[in-house]
């Protein structure tokens, strides 16, 4: 690859609370926390970010739509929508970029309907509750990916 990659990095509905939300099961960094460390960590690989949160299941499907041509690669907390949306699966299957899931806690050890995902099928990689890191190896594994392809 020649041009410098770019990665979007997506965060569903309920992010924005983090810090404050359930922080026995998701912790205490907030969104910006997580998202400086996003940044640092593509930095590090010389990749660039976009970093979007919404709440609004189509505000999602219209950025994933919006990378295709524009991003390499994307990192998503789908949160809730992961277990319900075949909007925003279908978004990823329709730009068919490399993609890594990542969810915060372990969503296999929890309620069963956080055990099913739309949007796993699609993903070169799912990393679940490891915490804000979980972001970290993801960036890190599309910036070894798009080397490498
Ligand atoms: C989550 C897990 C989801 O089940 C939940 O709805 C979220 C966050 C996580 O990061 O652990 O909102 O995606």
């Amino acid at each position: 690859m020649t041009e410098t990659a770019r990665l979007l990095i997506l965060h569903g509905p309920n992010l924005n609370l983090l810090g404050t939300r359930e922080p026995g099961i998701y912790g205490t960094s907030t969104l910006d926390d997580i998202n400086a460390q996003c940044r640092t960590t593509a930095a590090e690989h010389g990749v660039e970010v976009d970093i979007v949160q919404s709440n609004h299941e189509g505000e999602l499907v219209e950025a994933i739509q919006a990378a295709a041509g524009r991003a390499d690669g994307v990192v998503i907390n789908p949160a809730a929508y992961t277990h319900t949306s075949v909007a925003i699966a279908d978004a990823l299957a329709a730009v068919g970029l490399p993609l890594v899931e990542v969810h915060l806690s372990n969503v296999h050890a929890r309620e069963d309907f956080r055990r099913h995902s739309y949007v796993s099928p699609l993903a070169s990689a799912v990393i679940a509750g490891a915490g804000p890191a979980g972001y970290r190896y993801a960036i890190d594994h599309l910036a070894h990916l798009l080397r490498t392809t």
